[in-house]
């Protein structure tokens, strides 16, 4: 029998975005084996999907809770062992709800819910249920940012006094500006994206990076978003202060409307010792910032980076690593925790992170609701 890993997917179809990362990550270190999948809500697509890439059809179901109702038929070991939630925002809490309940393993897109009462609720399923459970902030998979989080972590900046992270993009602009465009689009409909677009599909991942490679939390924020037009229910622009500490301040910027901008994600941490600077858009170098010495520039793959870091590369130094790879990370760190094999806690975002995500971006837009005030997150 094969020894990988049975996977199952909702979302992600032929149509979307995201599917087509999940599916290469998952075959990357050749850990999982797709055996089941609700591609689309339309049964034809999901079928018709199916068969273009290969998978067979005979656990190709109608919907989420017929895969269940069947997969839960299978003996154990035949049964799917994780499942990728890959759907539009609102749909993440009835599945991964049910998942867990159900004893499935989870890897699930963020944000994770769309409240952070649902947030909490998750939380004591899967404590309930003794399963595994990943949320993909996938930049979190890039060897640099593991680098990033090590060397913060072995004291290599001294003390964190300043965090500087923003995420722009510009995809909104042709869609905002269309009256026609921004009421049918689901990240701009609160049914379907929750509370917030910009800082729940952007700003998120910033938050997460910087409590990611800082090891700290953020305590308390200050939000102001932009919504461009009146009838737009939706932030596409955020601007947000937050507050570690007494003595560890900084900010997070976020935008959809960032002209030009393509997947300007960059996270800076400064300390009393020196800094770090990463940027998306560069993956493979991590620039080491002092007042006293030249700028040095970590690669991916080198001796002189963490276990961590090198157990994120596969190839020797100057074959560079995608987001692809970043997202490939992940997944692994999910198989080994699956067999019950050793793995170190950065592999991979766990259920606390979604349960702070969903803190903060509730907390920025009560922040920006109440006139730009200060909020602390629970
Ligand atoms: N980690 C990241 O960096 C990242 C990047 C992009 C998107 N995302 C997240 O991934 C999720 C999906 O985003 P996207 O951009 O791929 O969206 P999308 O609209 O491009 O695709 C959504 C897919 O879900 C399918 N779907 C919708 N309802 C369904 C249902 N009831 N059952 C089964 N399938 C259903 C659609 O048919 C489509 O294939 C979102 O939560 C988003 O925030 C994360």
């Amino acid at each position: 029998m094969s020894k990988k890993i049975k996977l199952g997917i909702l979302g992600g179809g032929g149509d979307s975005l995201i599917g087509v990362l999940h599916r290469v990550a998952s075959f990357i270190n050749d850990n999982y084996q797709i055996v089941g999948a609700v591609f689309n809500p339309n049964f034809e697509d999901n079928m018709a999907f199916a068969k273009q890439i290969d998978i067979p059809t005979d656990r190709i179901y109608k919907d989420f809770d017929t895969l269940i109702e069947e997969e839960l038929k299978l003996p154990k070991e035949d049964r799917i062992q994780v499942c990728s939630v890959l759907t539009p925002n609102f749909l993440h809490f009835p599945m991964v709800k049910k998942l867990l309940e159900n004893g499935f393993n989870v890897i699930c897109e963020k944000p994770m819910t769309t409240t952070y009462e649902e947030a909490k609720i998750l939380q004591a399923t899967m404590e309930k249920s003794k399963t595994v459970f990943a949320l993909t902030h996938t930049y979190t998979g890039y060897p640099m940012v593991r680098q990033m989080r090590e060397m913060v972590k072995a004291g290599a900046i001294g003390k964190v006094h300043k965090v500087d992270a923003s995420y722009y993009q510009g995809w909104i602009n042709p869609i905002i500006h269309d009256k026609e465009k921004r009421a049918s689009t689901w990240r701009l409909d609160p049914k379907k994206a929750g509370i917030s677009c910009c800082i729940a599909d952007i700003g998120v991942h910033a938050f997460n990076m910087i409590e990611y490679t800082t090891g700290l939390r953020i305590k308390s924020i200050l939000a102001d978003f932009n919504y461009v037009y009146d009838d737009n229910p939706m932030d596409v622009d955020g601007t947000v202060l937050v507050r570690m500490d007494k003595h560890v301040k900084g900010l997070i910027r976020s935008s959809q409307i960032a002209t030009g901008e393509e997947n300007g994600l960059s996270i800076a941490i400064y300390g009393d010792k020196g800094g770090l600077r990463w940027e998306q858009e560069s993956p493979n170098q991590l620039f080491v910032l002092s007042d006293d010495k030249p700028l040095q520039v970590y690669k991916p793959g080198h001796g002189y980076n963490s276990e961590l870091s090198l157990g994120g590369t596969k190839l020797p130094p100057g074959h560079p690593e995608g987001i692809f790879d970043a997202m490939a990370n992940i997944y692994l760190g999910v198989a080994r925790a699956v067999r019950g094999e050793a793995y170190n806690d950065g592999e991979f975002p766990t259920m606390l992170d979604g349960v702070r995500g969903m803190d903060f971006i509730e907390s920025t837009v009560a922040s920006n609701k109440q006139g730009n005030v200060w909020v602390d997150l629970h």
